[in-house]
């Protein structure tokens, strides 16, 4: 059996034309959903993942700033942009860029972004809301493989999910999305007994540990969904998820590629969460 590929970018493209046609009802009433992404240092992953944004923002038509900080910028520094920009009415989301350079205290700083502003669903307050099933902005990449899964036909609803990873920014908030999805939902880690047995039994596998090619053709039930939010750069250059693709693909019922899979939508949920932070504060449903 060859598994259905999951194509991250067509159904990306899908929600953007979406977004598109709201944020186009939004400018009729003069709102324009507006995103500042503040960058401290010169991280290039980051400096390409912050271009990208800036793009997305100019493509659906919001409104963005960037704020490029330099390497030696101090926690009071950026904490009274933040401030400002919690302030700042044309603004409705803020991104601050991880990893911050290590003088900098990431914690901080997430807790002073404005819990209706937080469009990375990261604030302990939205991380509640999350828990309690409570409206709130959700976390970009767990809500993109929400996506990814329902416009597939893949409902996570009466589904066993195993979740391999339990990062704070992937592994327990697409946990809980899936737990509120109606799924059973199975999490595990680097300290879970007999992994590929427990990942064998999964209806839906959600791959989020950080290991090039780390899950095989036998860790996966046959027809299976396998979500592989992993990027990894092997020696060579090329990009990795944590599944081996080539080997699942042949007994999995769907796939995520990578690129084109989860990558996509990481940026595409945050467009959502701009939007929806954007009508929210202006009182539309
Ligand atoms: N760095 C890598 N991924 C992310 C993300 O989703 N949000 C933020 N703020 N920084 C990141």
């Amino acid at each position: 059996m060859s598994a259905q590929v999951i194509d991250g970018k067509l159904i990306s493209d899908t929600i953007r034309e979406e977004i598109k046609a709201d944020v186009a009802s939004l400018l009729e009433k003069g709102i324009r959903p507006g995103l500042a992404v503040v960058l401290v240092g010169e991280d290039p992953a980051s400096q390409v993942y912050v271009r990208n944004k800036a793009k997305a923002c100019e493509d659906l038509g919001f409104y963005s700033e960037v704020h490029r900080l330099s390497a030696e910028t101090t926690q009071d520094e950026l904490l009274q942009l933040i401030d400002k920009l919690n302030g700042q009415a044309s603004i409705h989301g803020i991104l601050v860029q991880l990893p911050l350079p290590k003088h900098l205290e990431e914690k901080p700083v997430i807790d002073a972004i404005s819990v209706v502003k937080d469009v990375d669903g990261f604030h302990p307050i939205n991380v509640g809301n999350l828990m309690i099933g409570d409206d709130s902005l959700l976390p970009c990449t767990p809500a993109g493989c929400i996506e990814l899964l329902k416009r597939t036909g893949n409902s996570p609803a009466g589904k066993h999910a195993v979740v391999i990873g339990r990062s704070n920014i992937v592994g327990k908030p697409v946990s809980l999305l899936l737990l509120r999805e109606n799924a059973t939902v199975t999490i595990c880690h680097s300290r879970t007994p007999n992994l590929p047995e427990v990942a064998r039994e999964a209806d839906i596998v959600v791959a989020a540990v950080g290991v090039p090619k780390m899950v095989k053709r036998d860790w996966v039930k046959p027809g299976a969904v396998v979500i592989d939010v992993g990027i990894n750069r092997l020696p060579d250059g090329k990009l990795c998820g944590d599944v081996d693709y080539d080997d699942v693909a042949e007994v999995a019922g769907w796939i995520t590629p990578v690129p084109r899979g989860v990558g996509p939508m990481t940026i595409t949920m945050l467009m959502a969460n701009t939007l929806k932070a954007a009508k929210r504060t202006n009182g539309i449903q």
